[in-house]
């Protein structure tokens, strides 16, 4: 891929899913200067110094990180990871107290340096903190919204590739709604290639069975449950679905993507923040508003609208 000349993405927060964003936009060339920003000086110092030293194997990108904010001038992105993570055994709805604080605080002093940047908030809980982001700040939805469950969607098609024996690239499924415990698959609309999931024949000869899709859509709302008690942590798939995203803005690509914006009037929710297949592209991310839903699917997408509005409402 072509780096976009003069392109500039600041990741906020150098810990392991800030980390791992940068590493994945030099690598994949996501913008021609990445940027880190951390309150934590020596962190950010090595954390860059660590990525820098690569850069001879890596496209034209470079790499600078700071403790000072001014580190985020000029950025046409800034995806925020900063904040406290899970621990094992531990929901992202409970870190929604400490890094609503932390987003808080932080959103006016990005706004005073890089007023007219694209924020994707990758901070969890991400949805609720889109939310209560864009009412501190007042921006507009489009230019505030989290990565949401672009990463839940890798994970499902991959899963999926495995099963029907065909590219990644050929599922046509999402995962929408809250990133998290009420995330569902948009399956009344997953094909592979054109023929519906169901249908399907698969390299064992069988087709896949509800059951089967209910299993894979459990473990998909739990994958991130699995790898934090594996390792304590998930940062490099985020990584990589955070620097895509940031390619779709910088490079304007109108790419469909199942992103976080504050949904306004949109099959009946209004203020809150959940992933639905949207258009990103310079200008931010546009919900798709033909999207349709099967009736247990707006019922399930309801219910991640209600859960997460008393979220937000405990946190006002
Ligand atoms: C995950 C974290 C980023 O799903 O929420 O891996």
């Amino acid at each position: 891929m072509s780096v976009i000349e003069n392109s500039k993405l600041t990741v906020v927060g150098a810990g392991s899913v800030g980390a791992s964003t940068a590493y994945a936009a030099l690598i994949r060339g996501s913008a021609r200067h990445v940027a880190l920003y951390d309150i934590n000086a020596a962190k950010v110092e090595a954390e860059v110094l660590d990525l820098a030293h690569g850069t001879q194997f890596t496209g034209s990108s470079d790499i600078v990180g700071s403790d000072d904010v001014s580190v985020v001038e000029g950025s046409q992105v800034v995806v925020i990871t900063a904040g406290a993570k899970q621990n094992p055994g531990q929901s992202r709805i409970e870190l929604a107290g400490v890094n609503a604080g932390i987003m808080r605080k932080m959103m006016p002093q990005l706004l005073e340096v890089a007023p007219d940047a694209i924020y994707v908030v990758v901070t969890n809980p991400c949805d609720v903190l889109t939310v209560l982001a864009q009412e501190a700040t007042g921006l507009p939805t489009e230019r505030l919204f989290a990565s949401g469950t672009v990463l839940d969607t890798s994970r499902l098609r991959w899963k999926l590739a495995e099963r029907a024996g065909v590219s990644r690239s050929s599922v046509h499924a999402y995962i929408v709604g809250e990133h998290g415990d009420t995330e569902f698959p948009l399956w009344s609309k997953a094909t592979i290639g054109t023929v519906p999931i169901l249908d399907w024949e698969t390299p064992r000869g069988d087709r896949m069975t509800v059951d089967e899709l209910d299993q894979i859509a459990d473990d998909v709302r739990n994958a991130a449950y699995k790898v934090i008690q594996g390792k304590g942590a998930t940062n490099y798939a985020i990584g990589l679905s955070s620097a895509r995203i940031v390619e779709a803005i910088l490079n304007d690509e109108h790419a469909v993507m199942p992103v976080s914006p504050v949904l306004h009037d949109f099959h009946g929710v209004d203020g809150v923040a959940l992933s639905v297949p949207s258009i990103v592209s310079a200008s931010g991310a546009r919900p798709i508003r033909g999207t349709t839903f099967a009736p247990n699917e707006l019922d399930l997408f309801h219910r991640s609208a209600d859960a997460l509005r008393d979220v937000a409402a405990s946190l006002r």
